[in-house]
């Protein structure tokens, strides 16, 4: 990056400068004198060919006209000009000089009494004037000399200024351009002083940190932990202590009632004596990275807990059909009147109960496994009705279909889909309590974003809604707002994973009070003989 460091570059031009002022002193001045008297042009020539203080090379105009001419043609380093000329006055002649924008240290000589003139004189710009005494022509070298010296100095102050004034503006460029840098990178920053309030903070930091109050001059503890004095193991003081960086991880709940994760790093700012006066904290959101840690390692439970039921299920599926086969084989051994035909029965309905759990388990942890056929949805929908619709009468719940076309055949595996829309009504069971109505449709869509044509089959309940600090969570394994003995969290992973081998997708749109509705997307067959 180019940063301009401002008092190296002024003492640069002050070098530049000085070596010219030591140049042009021992070069030959170049001199106009306008004057009308030949006499006094000889007196004041041979004066300064006296001089020691400087060689001089002296040009001579009789008029204020012929100055101005040799000044159109010739370049001087200084103008001696008498005020008491024909036709045009040392006045009108320093006028005549300020409109052609000549800037050439001038020295007027006038004679006595005319005082005002020269207050006038100076007022327009001369360096200085002299008086025709006696002693007068003595003196004009040193005047001259002091004249050049004073024009030299105003001329490095302005080159100075002007200098000065092209680097702020660098200066402020280059200020605009971090500022930018700075709210651009994505992560927040704040600087903290020695008392842990907040001298500074960049744009995001603003954003991320919605607060009633301004953030600059707030204690760095009341923005990140609400609290009242410094954190037990405050990472601003231990950088304060050792100079060394920290970082750690911190969440919170942010003004929108979400859960947010932060990783803050503190670097110590130090002054020219190398003490640390300030701290600066980086502050990145973490997020996201987080929720994927948590998924990768709830996705790593949810398979362990497969393998675990899977192998359950193997090693119960021998005994139980062992079970099966003699209550069956006592069954055809015992005659129909028999007092404990009954009982085997029952002993017979819950083995078959059993095998149903048994092969249940086996689906869930091996979905993958099932065999895929062509399927109408509509009849997907009927089956699983038949299965869930008395509980929901019971409980107060109207199914309404709404009508659709026929649809075009999906490819996928009955029980597993029906699993899924098991799950989403019962989960909308749950979100109405005192009864409410379950609203089922289908249809064909096409999604421009993957070009490809599904069915879509919606399920929007009038329960309490999903709030929206939870919705990013609902398909988490384990995530769940029921008490334990109502929900595993389990329900909509599985629901998930389910539609995924099946290379389909859910949607959800909710606001919490006014329902949820859930769309689970299933890819067409592209199947030549169809149904
Ligand atoms: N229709 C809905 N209305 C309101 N909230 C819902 C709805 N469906 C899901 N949720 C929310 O999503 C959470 C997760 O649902 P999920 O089905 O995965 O687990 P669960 O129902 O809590 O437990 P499980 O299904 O394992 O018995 C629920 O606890 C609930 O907070
Ligand atoms: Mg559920």
């Amino acid at each position: 990056m180019n940063s301009i460091k401002d008092t190296e570059v002024k003492e640069e031009i002050k070098e530049e400068l000085s070596t010219e002022t030591k140049e042009s002193s021992s070069t030959t001045i170049r001199l106009l004198l306008v004057e009308d008297s030949p006499q006094h042009q000889q007196l004041i020539q041979d004066a300064l060919m006296r001089s020691t203080l400087m060689k001089m090379n002296i040009t001579t105009a009789g008029s204020g006209e012929e100055g101005l001419e040799l000044l159109e043609k010739n370049q001087y380093d200084v103008i001696l000009l008498n005020y008491s000329l024909p036709h045009m006055n040392g006045l009108e002649f320093l006028w005549n000089m300020r409109k052609r924008e000549l800037n050439i240290p001038t020295i007027m000589i006038t004679g006595h009494g005319n005082e005002q003139v020269a207050v006038q004189a100076m007022k327009m710009g001369i360096s200085d004037y002299v008086n025709k005494d006696g002693d007068y022509l003595n003196k004009l070298d040193m005047i001259i000399q002091r004249a050049l010296e004073r024009h030299e100095l105003k001329r490095q102050q302005e080159e100075l200024r002007q200098r000065t004034a092209y680097i702020n503006v660098r200066l402020q460029q280059e200020k605009r351009k971090l500022e930018n840098i700075i709210s651009a990178i994505g992560a927040g920053l704040i600087i903290v002083d020695r008392n842990y309030r907040i001298t500074w903070s960049n744009r995001t930091m603003e954003e991320w940190f919605k607060t009633d109050s301004d953030i600059k001059g707030m204690p760095c503890y009341v923005l990140f932990k609400r609290g009242s004095s410094n954190c037990d193991k405050c990472m601003m003081r231990a950088t304060f202590e050792t100079g060394v960086i920290q970082r750690v991880r911190h969440s919170l709940i942010n003004h929108d009632g979400e859960r947010k994760h932060y990783q803050l790093t503190t670097t110590p700012l130090m002054d020219v004596n190398g003490d640390i006066v300030q701290v600066l904290c980086l502050v990145q959101d973490i997020t996201q990275q987080v929720s994927m840690q948590l998924k990768v390692i709830q996705t790593g439970k949810l398979a362990a807990i497969g393998e675990l039921a899977s192998g359950l299920a193997h090693q119960l599926n021998n005994p139980l059909v062992g079970v099966l086969n003699y209550v069956q084989l006592l069954q055809r051994r015992i005659s129909k009147d028999d007092p404990n035909r009954e009982l085997l029965d029952t002993v017979e309905r819950g083995a078959l109960q059993c095998r149903d759990i048994v092969k249940n388990l086996l689906n869930f942890s091996r979905p993958h496994h099932f065999n895929f056929e062509l399927l109408d949805l509509q009849v997907v929908i009927d089956n699983t009705l038949v299965l869930i619709e008395n509980t929901l009468k019971v409980e107060n719940i109207k199914i309404i279909r709404d009508p659709s076309q026929p649809l075009p055949p999906i490819e996928g595996n009955m029980t597993q889909i029906q699993q899924v829309f098991l799950n989403l009504m019962m989960n909308s069971r749950h979100a109405m309590p005192g009864g409410g109505e379950i609203r089922i449709s289908a249809d064909t869509v096409h999604d421009p974003d993957d070009h490809q044509d599904y069915v879509v089959v919606k399920f929007a309940d009038s329960g309490h809604g999903i709030p929206k600090s939870i919705i990013d969570k609902i398909f988490d394994p384990f995530f769940t707002t029921k008490d334990k003995e109502y929900g595993t969290g389990l329900g909509l992973s599985i629901a998930h994973g389910i539609i995924k081998a099946h290379n389909g997708k859910i949607k959800v749109e909710s606001e919490e009070g006014k329902g949820a509705t859930f769309m689970i997307y299933f890819p067409i067959a592209h199947s030549k003989d169809g149904f």
